[in-house]
């Protein structure tokens, strides 16, 4: 048994926890078994059902638990979030950092639930989807502008320049909407975690882990670790009621009942999403997506795939999980990036040719790739995510001796 006094030290690191480094912590005291109580896995299960019960709320139309599909720049438009929504998961729009298209976008979206004929029970002004938006690129009066028309159930932020821009963009969001649109904040860090609970009171946070496919934080951990020391770190800090969501590298119904264990809500998918039917991906981008295997050898985490598509302004602490192709070998054998800038152009006019290993064109995805197979509905995707995740926990819980 791990006395008390070391437990809460190794969990919170004193003194340079994000928890005091923020200002949440100021003193502490420990009190024998109740801290003992307060950092238990049951006890955190218990929060995280009670967040699951909040969420159901928010977004009638979603099954439990939650499946997000991600905002993926170009590749998540309105056919892959209106099949999510159909299905009950939540999908987001990808508004990125150029939001011209927004309207346009929502509105298509909006048609193409309406055209199934499904009455989706929402309150009636709210749109029963959400829409990404990249903060350090995004063009907030614009995307305020768009939400006269439509108010989106949730929007998501990610990759702000600096973390306390996200409170602003919170506040100006939840004004306009009067609070019906709730907002996903997704972090990668525990003190990112703590940080941003604190100053922008997220409804949910999506935790994004090391495995992730697209950009993320240069120093990141897997999900495996990262979700529950956020989860404890919260709780210290009084703020366990932040619903979370766990995302990167995770495909299956094996990776949501892993989630759910870590005491997550849900997962949000991206990867999964490139293979689903519905997404707006080139047909040469989603074979590799189905022929690559091995994430942690065949993808690398780089910057090298921005900057040749001149790509140059994500703030630095962040890079992006992509599959190995020329592009990154010729950077680090010492090419220079005008030189690469030149023949990814080359590759482009190679059209669906221009992937694959000896390609260049940047194929974000995460380490999760090897475990899709198949391009599949998303309704199919769901399904069985959520069938196949009920399954495991089932066996486990009976596999279990206690
Ligand atoms: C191709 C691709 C594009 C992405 N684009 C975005 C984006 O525009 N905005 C965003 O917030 N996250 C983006 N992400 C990251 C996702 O939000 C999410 O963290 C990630 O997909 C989860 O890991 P997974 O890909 O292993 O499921 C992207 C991910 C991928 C694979």
């Amino acid at each position: 048994m791990v006395p008390v006094s070391s437990f809460l030290k190794s969990v919170l690191s004193l003194p340079n926890h994000p928890a005091f480094s923020c200002g949440i912590i100021s003193s502490f005291r420990i009190t024998s078994c109740r801290s003992t109580f307060k950092q238990s896995p049951v006890r955190q299960q218990l929060f995280n059902m009670a967040s699951t019960s909040n969420m159901n709320i928010a977004y009638p139309w979603a099954k439990s638990p939650i499946i997000a599909a991600a905002p993926m720049i170009k590749l998540a438009g309105p056919s892959l979030v209106a099949a999510v929504t159909k299905v009950g998961g939540i999908g987001f729009l990808a508004g990125g950092f150029d939001v011209t298209d927004l309207e346009k976008n929502i509105q298509e979206t909006v048609d193409l639930i309406s055209a199934e004929g499904r009455s989706i029970e929402h309150e009636d002004d709210v749109v029963p989807f959400g829409v990404g938006f990249i903060n350090w690129g995004g063009d907030l009066a614009t995307i305020l502008r768009a939400f006269e028309k439509f108010v989106p159930a949730a929007v998501w932020f990610f990759a702000p320049c600096q973390l306390s821009d996200l409170k602003t963009w919170t506040e100006r969001i939840r004004e306009k909407t009067g609070g019906k649109t709730k907002v996903w904040i997704q972090i990668g860090s525990v003190s990112e975690a703590v940080c941003v609970a604190k100053e922008s009171r997220p409804d949910v946070l999506v935790i994004q882990g090391a495995d992730a496919g697209g950009h993320g934080l240069r120093k990141s951990a897997g999900i495996i670790s990262l979700l529950p020391e956020i989860r404890d770190a919260l709780e210290s800090a009084g703020m366990s009621d932040v619903p979370l969501i766990a995302a990167g590298g995770i495909v299956d119904g094996r990776g949501l009942a892993a989630a759910q264990v870590l005491g997550a809500s849900g997962v949000a998918m991206g990867t999964r999403f490139l293979a689903a039917k519905e997404s707006t991906i080139a047909k040469g981008y989603q074979d590799e997506i189905l022929r690559s295997n091995d994430g942690g050898v065949n993808t690398v985490r780089s910057t090298v795939y921005d900057r040749v598509r001149g790509i140059l302004n994500w703030p630095e602490k962040y890079d992006g999980r992509g599959l190995i192709n020329q592009s990154f070998w010729d950077a680090e054998s010492g090419m220079s990036d005008d030189e690469n800038r030149k023949l990814y152009k080359e590759a482009i006019a190679a059209g669906d040719d221009g992937w694959g290993p000896q390609g260049r064109l940047t194929t974000y995805a995460g380490t999760g790739v090897g475990l899709i197979t198949k391009v599949e509905s998303a309704e199919t995707i769901i399904k069985s995510v959520l069938q196949d995740a009920a399954e495991v926990i089932k066996q486990t819980a009976e596999g279990s001796q206690l």
